[in-house]
């Protein structure tokens, strides 16, 4: 079997590899005449982009998106809109050089996927890793933008808060000053630390890993269902899916187990418009696999990159011990890249969830009850 869909309402099978000649996907299940243009997309693309400070790969994608179809020009309204078919998205890989992995082409990266691979398929594309390689997420970004688009009112920010055992300073955190540094940190005086931290990861040839929180707003309550299709259930797999993740957590995450019932208790008030007003998020959103209205919350760890200058032990293709250093370009810390990607992948499951509400319980809701009703 071979798994490239993503989701069950709002879907994407994403298609191509690090060295082919494009990547891209095709989005099913997107509702008719929502606004599209290909720049609602690209902005998302150009902040997932390679090459854009000292701190990432130097390859140079332009990663500029087409759509090629399920859009149309809607004359009452003036303007692109969806049409409900399938929305065919094409980035063209135009900064390949295969070249650069011949010295390693027999070899295992340790970390890296080539050796499951081999043992799986009998082959394993080495160029970039092939399907392995986060080219892939680009279509992920891609599929994000429309998702965006599918939850009205719906804001969805991520931010790096760590970068090796190098944590942010919480109190610091301004969302303005995410993009006004090369790792969409939200402390600026982490940032220029980070600078200084990374540039010293790097020279010594190696590689750090990182965590970034996604922040959704705007989340209405209700989606999710209480047992197989639990709404953290869902964000955690989206996020473990991206590349070189290896943790996520919901709100507190793992910190609930250190916590008391009293402390932990997201306590409740009504608020003047009807809702009510949680007095803490320790749960991200979620309660019983559902959303509760309150902004979702997740956070996830990655790995550091495993292609670096460091010669590491390894075996090769034919079962003999070597050793391996790996040149070329490479993110010393794919975590910053991985913050559009996090968006991303929380998006299509807001917006899949989105449409299954939707699909199964209408739009509203009763509560809060009349007493006596
Ligand atoms: C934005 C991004 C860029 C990446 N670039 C590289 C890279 O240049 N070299 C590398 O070894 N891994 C890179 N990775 C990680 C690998 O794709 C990943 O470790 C590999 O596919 C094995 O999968 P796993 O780490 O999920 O087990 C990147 C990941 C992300 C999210």
């Amino acid at each position: 079997m071979s798994f490239n869909t993503f989701g069950h309402m709002f879907r994407f099978t994403s298609f191509g590899e690090s060295h082919g000649a494009a990547i891209g996907c095709v989005v099913d299940g997107c509702p008719p005449r929502i606004p599209l243009q290909a720049a609602d997309i690209q902005k998302y693309l150009d902040k997932r982009r390679p090459g854009q400070s000292r701190f990432t790969t130097q390859r140079q994608e332009p990663d500029t998106v087409k759509i090629l179809s399920g859009v149309f020009f809607d004359e009452a309204s003036g303007q692109q809109v969806t049409t409900g078919t399938p929305i065919m998205l094409q980035i063209d890989n135009v900064d390949q050089r295969s070249k650069d992995y011949s010295a390693i082409k027999d070899k295992y990266r340790p970390g890296h996927a080539g050796y499951v691979y081999d043992v799986k398929y009998g082959l394993h594309d080495y160029r970039g890793g092939g399907r392995a390689s986060a080219r892939e997420t680009a279509a992920r970004v891609a599929a994000g933008g429309i998702a965006r688009k599918i939850v009205p009112g719906l804001s969805v920010r991520g931010a790096l808060v760590q970068m090796g055992p190098h944590q942010i300073d919480r109190t610091r955190w301004d969302w303005n000053e995410v993009d006004n540094n090369p790792f969409f940190c939200p402390d600026p005086v982490q940032a220029k630390f980070f600078e200084d931290y990374l540039d010293g990861v790097r020279k010594a040839g190696s590689s750090c890993g990182a965590v970034i929180e996604v922040v959704a707003e705007g989340v209405p309550a209700g989606l999710g269902a209480p047992v197989y299709a639990k709404l953290d259930g869902d964000l955690a797999a989206a996020l473990m899916g991206i590349n070189a993740v290896k943790g996520v957590e919901i709100g507190d995450g793992f910190g609930v187990a250190a916590l008391s019932g009293e402390d932990n208790a997201d306590e409740m008030r009504m608020g003047n418009d009807n809702k009510p007003v949680f007095l803490s998020n320790h749960a991200g959103g979620i309660l019983g696999g559902i959303s509760s209205g309150q902004p979702v919350v997740a956070r996830f760890a990655v790995k550091p990159t495993s292609s670096i200058l460091t010669p590491r032990k390894t075996v090769d293709r034919y079962g003999r011990d070597t050793d391996i250093s790996t040149k070329g370009r490479h993110d010393p810390c794919v975590g910053i890249r991985a913050v559009p990607i996090g968006e991303a992948m929380v998006a299509c499951v807001l917006a899949d969830h989105y449409l299954m509400h939707r699909g199964q319980v209408g739009e509203g809701t009763a509560w809060p009850f009349k007493p006596g009703a």
